[in-house]
């Protein structure tokens, strides 16, 4: 059984993004932060809504190259986009629609983010090679992770 993701990283997080609001710079960390100290995980990154397309694109990611572009409503991803929840997969494969960036991948969690006005930024996404990696404490973790994120963000 994987490690918990410890509670401390929202505070790291917090404490590395002081006094930054570049949207690039911060989701960059962010992702390196994420790589770097959630154990048994093979991808961490964002993809960024595109308003124009309705789409998302790859955006500051670590891990393996990654899809480029992903449709609104399509794969986890675009799931945790349309519905505005966070999707917590045990087995991708049984995940109608999954995008298999990695074969390396079998369970992923993706939470999306919104800012408070309802603007929507994208979606943060982790990728796991083991099954049933994220439990319902990480994803809570992982929610205010992407709540503290939020904070630091600079509106466009
Ligand atoms: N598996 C994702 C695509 C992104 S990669 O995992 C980095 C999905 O189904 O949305």
């Amino acid at each position: 059984m994987t490690e918990p993701i410890n509670t401390l990283i929202t505070a790291q997080l917090d404490a590395l993004l002081h006094g930054e609001t570049n949207l690039t710079a911060n989701l960059a960390n962010a992702s390196a932060l994420l790589k770097q100290t959630v154990a048994d995980i093979n991808w961490a990154g964002f993809y960024l809504y595109q308003p124009q397309t309705d789409d998302l694109i790859l955006g500051p990611f670590q891990g393996n190259v990654a899809c480029v572009h992903i449709e609104n409503n399509r794969g986890v991803c675009g799931t945790a986009l349309s519905t505005q929840t966070t999707q917590r997969i045990a087995d991708v494969h049984q995940f109608a629609g999954h995008i298999a960036c990695d074969s390396a991948s079998n369970a992923e969690i993706v939470v999306p983010l919104t800012l408070a006005d309802g603007t929507k930024l994208g979606v943060m996404d982790i990728d796991s090679p083991s099954i049933d990696r994220f439990s319902v404490d990480d994803q809570h973790v992982l929610e205010e992770f992407a709540r503290v994120l939020l904070t630091h963000v600079d509106k466009a």
